[in-house]
Parts: C-alpha cells; sequence; structure tokens
C-alpha cells in the first residue's frame, strides 16, 4: 500500500515570540519541521504533504526533502479543515498525519502504526498521562472500543477525567479521509473544523480504531513555547546520550554532551564534559575526547586523542593521532597516523603525513607535509597573496626551525633544513639548509641609554 505523509504546519506560534515560524525553531541543530519531514523519509512516504500557513517563504526556504508538495491553509480554520487542504494532492492509499511542531517522533513507532491500518481500520497514537489536561479525551465504551475524541473544551466533568489522550497522530485509508473530511462542522466550542471528529464518523461506518501508544511520551510532546522547545532538546540529547552509552561510548556526564547530527561512535570511545558533535561524525575505537570540544563533519582514526577546547571541522584523522589542546581543524585538514596537531595550531585545506608534528603556534593552509616533519614553534604558511591562494610543499623528513614564514608556493625538500625564524620564499633543496634571517652582530661593552637628567 503506498503511504502519503500530511504534516501540519499552518499554526502560527505566537507564543514563540518570534519572527521564525514556529516549525523552523530546531531540536538538535535541526528545524523541527525537518525531523518531521525525514520521519516521512524513512517511511518511504511516496508523498508528503506540508499545510502551510504562516511564513510561507522561509518554511519552503529551508525544508528538504524528497516527493515534496506544499498545501497552503490561508486561514487556520481547524485541524480538520487543514488536512482537507492537503486530499487535493493526495492520491495515495494511506494517510498518515503528522504534525511540524512534534518533531521526535520516531519512525520505528510510525512504521508499526501505519501496518495496521487498512480498509476496515483507522490508527490513532494516544497516551496516558498524569495530567491529561489540555488534550482530546479518548472516549470508549464499555468494551474498551474507542468511541470518538471530546476535545477539553467540548468535554463534560465526567469526559475530562479520562487520563487517555489524543496524540494528533492518526493513519486511515484515503478514501475514507476524502468521504468524510468535507461532512466536518465546526459547530464546537472552538468554532473549528476538528479532525477528530472523523474518529466518531469512522465508528458509524463500521471501522475500527486501532489504538498504539509510543515508547517514549516525548515522541508525541509537542512545542508551543521555548520552555517546552528547550525541554523537548533535552529529553532528546538524553536518549542519544543513553543509546551512546549501552553502545560501549564513556561519557563522562550525559547532560554535558550535545549531538547536532548524526554519529556513528565505536566502542570504548572516552568522551569528557561539553563536548559538541556537528552533522556527519565518525568516531573510531579507543578515541579519546576531551573537555570542551566542537567536532562537527568529521572522521576520528581509532586511538587517537583530542586534547581539550580543540575544534575539529571537516577533518580526516587518521589513527593514534594527537589534537590539541587548543587546535582548530578547518576543513579539508587530513591527518595521517600517529601525526601531532598541538596547541594553538590551526590547519586548513592541507595533509600532515604519518608522524609529523606541528606543536606549537603555527598556521598551516595549503599545505603537503611529507612524513616524520617537525614544524617549529611559531611557523607560518603565508599561502595568500590577498588575491590567490598558493601551496606549501613540506617533503619527507624536512625540519622547519622556530618562527619561520614560508611563502608560498614553495617546496622543502626531503630531510631539508630550514634555520629559525627564516622567511623563505626560494625551494630548498632535499638535504639542505636555508637560513634566511638578518645576521647576529655582537657589540661588546655596550652601553645602554641612560635618561637626561
Ligand atoms: C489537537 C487535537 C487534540 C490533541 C492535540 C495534541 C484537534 C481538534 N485537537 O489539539 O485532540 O490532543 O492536538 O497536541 O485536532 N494546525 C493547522 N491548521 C489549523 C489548526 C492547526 O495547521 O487550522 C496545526 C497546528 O500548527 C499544529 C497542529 O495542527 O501543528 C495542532 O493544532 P493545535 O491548535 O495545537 O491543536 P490542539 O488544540 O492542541
Ligand atoms: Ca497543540
Amino acid at each position: 500500500m503506498s503511504l502519503a505523509v500530511v504534516i501540519l504546519a499552518a499554526g502560527k506560534g505566537t507564543r514563540m515570540k518570534s519572527a521564525l515560524p514556529k516549525v523552523l525553531h530546531e531540536v538538535a541543530g535541526k528545524a523541527m519541521v525537518q525531523h518531521v519531514v525525514d520521519a516521512a523519509t524513512s517511511l518511504d512516504a511516496a508523498n508528503t504533504v506540508i499545510v502551510y500557513g504562516h511564513g510561507a517563504d522561509k518554511v519552503q526556504a529551508t525544508v528538504q526533502g524528497e516527493h515534496l508538495q506544499w498545501a497552503e491553509q490561508s486561514e487556520q480554520l481547524g485541524t480538520g479543515h487543514a488536512v482537507a487542504q492537503a486530499m487535493p494532492l493526495v492520491k495515495e492509499d494511506v494517510v498518515l498525519v503528522l504534525y511540524g511542531d512534534v518533531p521526535l517522533i520516531r519512525p520505528e513507532t510510525l512504521r508499526d502504526f501505519v501496518q495496521c491500518v487498512d480498509d476496515k481500520t483507522l490508527a490513532l497514537m494516544t497516551l496516558t498521562l498524569d495530567d491529561p489536561s489540555g488534550y482530546g479525551r479518548i472516549v470508549r465504551d464499555g468494551q474498551n472500543n474507542v468511541q470518538r475524541i471530546v476535545e477539553q473544551k467540548d468535554a463534560s466533568e465526567a469526559e475530562l477525567g479520562i487520563p487517555e489522550i489524543n496524540t494528533g497522530i492518526l493513519a486511515c485509508s484515503r478514501e475514507f479521509l476524502a468521504d468524510c473530511l468535507p461532512k466536518l462542522s465546526s459547530n464546537n466550542a472552538q468554532g473549528e473544523y476538528y479532525l477528530t471528529d472523523v474518529i466518531a464518523m469512522a465508528v458509524q461506518s463500521g471501522l475500527s480504531v486501532e489504538t498504539l501508544q509510543p515508547e517514549f511520551a516525548w515522541e508525541v510532546d509537542g512545542v508551543n513555547d521555548r520552555v517546552q522547545l528547550s525541554r523537548l532538546e533535552r529529553l532528546y540529547q538524553q536518549s542519544r546520550a543513553e543509546a551512546l552509552m549501552r553502545d560501549g561510548v564513556t561519557l563522562r556526564d550525559p547532560a554535558r554532551l550535545d549531538i547536532r547530527g548524526s554519529v556513528q561512535i565505536a566502542s570504548d570511545v572516552i568522551i569528557d564534559v561539553n563536548v559538541v558533535l556537528e552533522g556527519d561524525v565518525t568516531i573510531e575505537e579507543g578515541v579519546t575526547i576531551g573537555p570542551n570540544c566542537i567536532i562537527r563533519d568529521a572522521n576520528i582514526g581509532a586511538g587517537s586523542v583530542v586534547e581539550a577546547n580543540s575544534l575539529i571541522d571537516g577533518a580526516i584523522i587518521g589513527e593514534q593521532c594527537t589534537i590539541g589542546p587548543y587546535a582548530r581543524l578547518r576543513p579539508g585538514t587530513e591527518l595521517a597516523n600517529k601525526a601531532k596537531i598541538g596547541n594553538f595550531v590551526e590547519t586548513k585545506k592541507s595533509h600532515v603525513g604519518e608522524g609529523s608534528k606541528v606543536n606549537h603556534l603555527t598556521y598551516i593552509g595549503d599545505s603537503q607535509i611529507g612524513k616524520g616533519v617537525n614544524v617549529g614553534a611559531g611557523t607560518i604558511t603565508c599561502n595568500y597573496d590577498g588575491a590567490n591562494k598558493f601551496q606549501t610543499v613540506m617533503k619527507d623528513g624536512a625540519f622547519i626551525g622556530s618562527n619561520s614564514s614560508l611563502v608560498a608556493p614553495v617546496t622543502i625538500g626531503e630531510n631539508a633544513t630550514v634555520g629559525a625564524g627564516s622567511t623563505i620564499t626560494k625551494d630548498v633543496d632535499d638535504n639542505g639548509l636555508a637560513v634566511a634571517r638578518g645576521q647576529q652582530r655582537n657589540v661588546s661593552d655596550w652601553k645602554r641609554p641612560t635618561k637626561k637628567s
């Protein structure tokens, strides 16, 4: 059976007090509605229709996905009216209704949910809460069969006591939905077309209503304000941290790790406090990450150590490397095995060969560094002339004395030596020495100037 997902995202989100449409506020570095679109994608939905109202330009510019369509709801007349706006774009057999501000619903949960839908069965996601106030309540008969949903504002005293609530998520056949949505009335306490009224219609037309509950309550938590947004963020981070720990990763404090993207972390990795992982990050076995590190779109090879306060962005790091403390690896950095990047070193678009060391206070940009190279403290590759960028090559075994400037394009030969304090503008031969600095002059018994009286 083909599946269409309808995502309701027309609400204004007044309580966010924001110029940004509510569904574009982020959880784990990703817009809420994008989380929902991604869930639809992993269900292999043939069609995803986003019902939008406010901030259409911004939402359309941000959200990415396959088989996306857009339906405008210019006036927010209720959830039933919202789904009706999507229906002309839906041709699939089964329709799943999700919410743009309920971002953390897991695809696993939805897969089971959608599977119980057929011509005779509607699926409804519910939850039992200690405090059900505000939500629609699930009304059941003596045989425990669902009869209808009653909204908080329309509920009787007895109905208000029902602890089982409607999460809003439902799935049913397109045919049934197309048939009953035009029959909805707005004759209720809020004067809205309630999607929830289709439940009673389903029961009347002989469909059975199956209820499912999510494994975690946060999967169906909605966001109305920034306090709820931050709570959801914490719940999400906690669940990711717990999953990592179960897979063999040591987290010094699971509450002080933030993951904003997709990560693969092998066992016996140790992550200290205040670490942020962003984008696509792969960390291999036995790696240690010190406190206060940010790692974005990077691969870190087995046994490497990242010391405190390092920023690694767009880098590929080999095995048994040491990085930091206070290192900044920028995009295009590649470290071969056992390379060492020390404190206050910045690298960009550069390859550092096996066992090479760049230990202190250095900038390495647009460079190819061979094996066993030692780059002294304070070395700068002058890669930019104000208009163009040029390459610096340091061949295997080269030794660069401290405080040298290597003016690119330039090549330092194999096992060549550069004297400290040199400004190198010409290539240095293999095994050669280049010294390019003012000669030292010594004056005996030098008298310092004295203050005039
Ligand atoms: C709805 C349900 C309620 C359920 C609750 C779960 C109805 C009538 N009620 O109530 O049973 O317990 O969700 O959170 O469905 N939206 C539109 N267009 C509209 C109205 C809403 O796109 O015209 C979107 C909103 O942006 C939001 C979602 O639909 O993402 C839910 O709307 P909301 O007004 O929050 O519904 P509730 O009153 O909370
Ligand atoms: Ca709501």
